[in-house]
């Protein structure tokens, strides 16, 4: 049973009284034995003061990138090491901010992922297409060569650490939710991908979370469906009970 993994991605947001706040929310809300996984990604500045609240609670901590490499003259760049020491179980890598934005290409997004796994951290690898490519019908195509180039060169034992986390670029921060079936189909095609690359086992095994205008009242829907394994979420994760009632939409987990 794949259990439910809910991230809220705090992107460039709050500040550091308002990020100490904002845990400390969450860890009064989270009970022992919460049936999802739950971490939340402050900005890099502000991990340090985050996981002094979550440590030794159900709330994990993720960074939002990580350089690939292990360390060197890379002036303003921090390390998978690095962010092991402060305590991040999880790291964000190749977020759609990113690769339109910041130019991140799928071999760079493979590089980080590796980097975090040699760190024994977990990767949250973000895949999506624009609302381009989906009216031009090229979403399969889209995702399948995002995962070629960003997943498909890990050994088997290193795929199965990783999350992926689909998000389509039309419905981040938009307010335009895929729809339940629209989201379903591209993480059903992920597994077909996960399971014609590697086997049906690592398939049924690997968690992949929706990504995009999630809310508190369309999370329940988007959460039970077959391949839906948890929400990345940015908007609703900055607000406490909006993010808690996102945990609490996620069911026991999917076969
Ligand atoms: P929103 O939930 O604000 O659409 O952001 C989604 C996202 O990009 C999470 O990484």
């Amino acid at each position: 049973m794949r259990r439910p993994f809910i991230a809220g991605n705090w992107k460039m947001h709050l500040t550091k009284a308002e990020s100490i706040d904002l845990a400390k929310a969450l860890v009064d809300l989270a009970p022992s034995g919460a049936s999802a996984d739950v971490a939340v990604s402050p900005p890099f500045v502000y991990l340090d003061a985050v996981a002094a609240v979550v440590h030794g609670t159900s709330i994990g901590l993720a960074a939002q990138n990580l350089s690939e490499k292990p360390n060197g003259a890379l002036t303003g760049e921090i390390s998978a090491a690095m962010l092991r020491d402060l305590g991040c179980r999880y790291v964000i890598v190749g977020h759609s901010e990113r690769r339109q934005f910041l130019g991140e290409i799928d071999s760079l997004v493979f590089e980080k992922a590796n980097a975090a796994l040699d760190a024994g951290m977990t990767p949250i690898v973000c895949v999506g297409e624009t609302l381009e490519q989906r009216r031009a019908e090229r979403t399969a195509e889209v995702i399948a060569s995002q995962f070629g180039g960003s997943l498909a060169g890990m050994d088997a034992d290193r795929i199965e650490r990783v999350v992926i986390a689909y998000e389509p670029v039309w419905a981040i921060g938009t307010g335009v939710v895929a729809t339940p079936q629209q989201a379903q189909d591209v993480h059903a095609d992920l597994r077909k991908l996960l399971t014609s690359r590697y086997n049906a086992a690592i398939a049924g095994t690997v968690r992949i979370q929706y990504g995009g205008s999630v809310k508190p009242d369309n999370a329940v829907e988007l959460l039970n469906q077959t391949d839906i394994d948890g929400a990345l979420v940015g908007g609703a994760s900055l607000n406490a009970d909006s993010f808690w009632r996102i945990v609490t939409a996620a069911p026991k987990g999917h076969d």
